[in-house]
């Protein structure tokens, strides 16, 4: 249903190509790009059209969704690559491969005869253990939390301060044989990484997450000088498999002073991921087409990254492979992570650090601020939202590169202040699907998606014309960064979106915390 919808398609933008033809190539009898006429270009049936199509690249598999690897994200990959081959002599376009890293996991957790639902961590290994639960001290951040009765037992620890994956090793080095982290907020934890391994604390064990009501109940059993047998099985496949980013260049424009925009075309393994981030692809992807009948000064380049739900790998991956001169040439990169929310806000990442005193590079601040102005032309409100690297701009912060986006939110609560600007329901999640079965089709937005889509287009007219509201690159800024993008791989993969900053890691149930 996919492939046929795709030819349907593309028969009609050939026809419409057609009668445009002379101007390709070098696209000399293009008009300049004018911001009004794409913006009014972005319509909610092509959008529409575009995620119905997605849900089926997702739907028309055995495991309906598009977790990077599985035939759900190859025929994502042919959905892009069928729309970017409707506007090619506009567009060039190719495939970077890549290995990264995939898990899949399930298991079980009983204690005390107690048969529990656990989550199973992305990245566990595979092992069964029965033995008695031993409590860890304060938040297991530390090798001292790991009492030495730990040995040989099933470690059982609270969520929060540092990521599940030192909570793991650390109790793997302490010769644990399972871990259980229960919540630190009431209910399940709703899933999560340790990150790809092997990391220096440890190896990796067996290593589910618990309710919180689960947890303390456990805790408070063996606090009385109860003995509780545990019983943990794991199941994992973990394996290196080659995935893809796809990157598409106008012909046209400065190649040496290029916009970057970008999302994620993978899903997680729940489900199929229509708003994360199938809405972030299909905004970018719908201007890219819009864009064709215009000519531009500057170069922009598409990009859609994989396996961003496992650690921000595709990114990660292409931003490391940039050659000094590459990452200079690149003047901003947009990122487009869930851009309609069923119970949207319209959150700006925070580029100049006044909501969240985390501040990109040189020219961050400069485009949270242009997109401030275009909402508030459209008599929106707006928000930020914490700039800390938690999708797939954070390579390129750490690389020196100035970024910005918008994000719609997932899965923390929409608060009163927020209803008052924004509509909606307060004390319910922005996306109550957020990295479940239900994020299909009937999950968007479309006021936010329409809305968040003209706005890409906006800033795409903006900058493929001038980057003069930009301030230059600056090299040295480059060089100091990079470095570190290598030197604390594991401090980067923590890095999950969310909105409100907290201090409090444990209250943000997305990847790695
Ligand atoms: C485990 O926690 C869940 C969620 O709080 C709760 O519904 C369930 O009753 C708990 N199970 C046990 C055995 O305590
Ligand atoms: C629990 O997991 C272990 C290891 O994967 C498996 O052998 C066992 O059959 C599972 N038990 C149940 C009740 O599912
Ligand atoms: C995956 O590839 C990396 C890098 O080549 C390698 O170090 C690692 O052992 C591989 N992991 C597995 C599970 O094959
Ligand atoms: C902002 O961050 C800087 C640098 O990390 C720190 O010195 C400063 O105290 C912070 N300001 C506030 C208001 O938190
Ligand atoms: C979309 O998700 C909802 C909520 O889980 C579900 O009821 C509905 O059947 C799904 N749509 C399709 C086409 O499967
Ligand atoms: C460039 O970045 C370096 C390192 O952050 C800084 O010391 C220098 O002042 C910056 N130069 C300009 C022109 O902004
Ligand atoms: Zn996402």
């Amino acid at each position: 249903m996919v492939r046929s919808a795709l030819v349907l398609f593309a028969a009609t933008v050939a026809a419409t190509n057609l009668e445009r033809q002379a101007g390709y190539g070098t696209t000399p009898n293009k008009p300049l790009v004018d911001s009004k006429k794409l913006q009014e270009s972005i319509t909610e049936d092509a959008l529409s059209q575009k995620a119905e199509e997605l849900e089926q690249a997702a739907y028309s598999t055995a495991q309906r969704n598009r977790v990077f690897s599985s035939e759900g994200h190859l025929n994502t990959l042919d959905f892009i690559e069928g729309y970017l081959d409707t506007v090619s002599d506009y567009y060039t376009y190719r495939r970077q491969p890549f290995e990264a890293l995939y898990s899949q996991s399930s298991g079980n957790f009983s204690a005390g005869g107690t048969t529990y639902t656990p989550i199973i961590f992305e990245y566990s290994p595979s092992g069964s253990a029965t033995a008695p639960l031993v409590v860890v001290a304060n938040e297991g951040c530390s090798a001292e939390d790991y009492p030495a009765e730990v040995a040989d037992n099933i470690a059982l620890i609270i969520r929060g301060t540092c990521e599940f994956g030192l909570k793991s090793a650390l109790a793997g080095a302490a010769g644990a044989v399972g871990a259980v982290i229960y919540n630190n907020a009431p209910g399940y934890i709703s899933g999560g990484t340790l990150s790809p391994p092997p990391r220096p604390e440890g190896e990796y064990v067996p290593t589910a997450g618990i309710s919180q009501e689960n947890g303390t109940a456990l805790l408070e059993r063996l606090n009385g000088g109860e003995e509780i047998e545990g019983m943990l099985g794991v199941e994992s496949i973990i394996e290196n498999r080659t995935t893809y980013n796809i990157i598409a260049d106008t012909k046209g424009g400065d190649p040496n002073n290029i916009l970057v925009l970008g999302g994620h075309s993978d899903s997680v393994y729940a489900g199929p991921g229509i708003n994360d981030d199938g809405s972030g692809i299909i905004g970018i992807l719908e201007t890219a087409i819009q864009l064709a009948a215009y000519t531009t000064n500057q170069a922009v380049r598409f990009a859609f990254w994989s396996a961003e739900e496992f650690g921000l790998l595709g990114s990660e991956y292409y931003v490391a492979n940039l050659s000094p001169e590459e990452n200079q040439k690149i003047r901003l990169y947009l990122n487009f992570d869930m851009i309609a929310s069923p119970n949207f806000v319209y959150a700006l990442y925070d580029g100049d650090g006044s909501a969240f005193n985390i501040s990109g590079p040189p020219g961050s601040a400069e485009a949270e601020e242009f997109f401030a102005n275009w909402f508030k032309e459209q008599g929106l409100a707006t928000t930020e939202t914490d700039f800390d690297g938690r999708s797939d701009y954070g390579p390129f912060l750490d690389a020196g590169i100035p970024a910005g986006g918008v994000f719609t939110g997932a899965e923390e609560l929409k608060t009163e202040e927020e209803v008052a600007l924004f509509g909606g329901e307060a004390g319910v999640a922005y996306d109550i699907n957020y990295h479940q079965a239900g994020d299909n089709y009937t999950n968007l937005n479309f006021e936010a998606f329409v809305t968040n889509t003209k706005a890409i287009a906006a800033a795409v007219a903006e900058y493929s014309t001038s980057f003069d509201s930009l301030p230059p690159r600056n090299a040295t800024a480059a060089r100091v960064k990079a470095r570190g993008v290598h030197a604390h791989p594991h401090e980067k993969r923590q890095r999950a979106k969310h909105i409100r900053h907290t201090h409090d890691c444990g209250k943000t149930p997305k990847v790695a915390i």
